[in-house]
């Protein structure tokens, strides 16, 4: 009788828990506390333009159509206080907390 087991260990990770998100058709999952367009590059996705990632430029701008999120900083000059109330955002800002419906804001 051998003293140990030898089954395999299998080392979860921390933080597996994602989202679905859907942008003008395009699907993915977008890890819980990662950024939508960070998942979307991440995976080689090509479904909006990637520009700063830091809220400034405002190339990502999107609506969000469904689900719920929070946002990190963004440029007023890109997303008004009047735009977030309508559900409009940067995706390379927005941090799902449920899957989310979005559609690109072409400017
Ligand atoms: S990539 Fe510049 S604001 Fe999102």
């Amino acid at each position: 009788m051998q003293p140990f087991s030898h089954r395999p260990v299998v080392f979860l990770k921390e933080n597996t828990m994602s989202y679905h998100i859907t942008i003008d058709g395009e699907h993915f999952n977008c890890p819980k506390g990662q950024t939508v367009l960070i998942a979307m590059r991440t995976l080689g996705v090509d479904c909006l333009p990637v520009g700063c990632c830091a809220g400034g430029c405002g190339v990502c701008k999107v609506i969000v159509l469904e689900g719920d999120y929070a946002t990190k900083v963004m440029s007023r000059a890109k997303v008004s206080i009047e735009d977030e109330a309508k559900g409009i955002a940067l995706a390379c800002r927005i941090l799902p907390e449920s899957d989310l419906t979005i559609c690109r804001v072409k400017d």
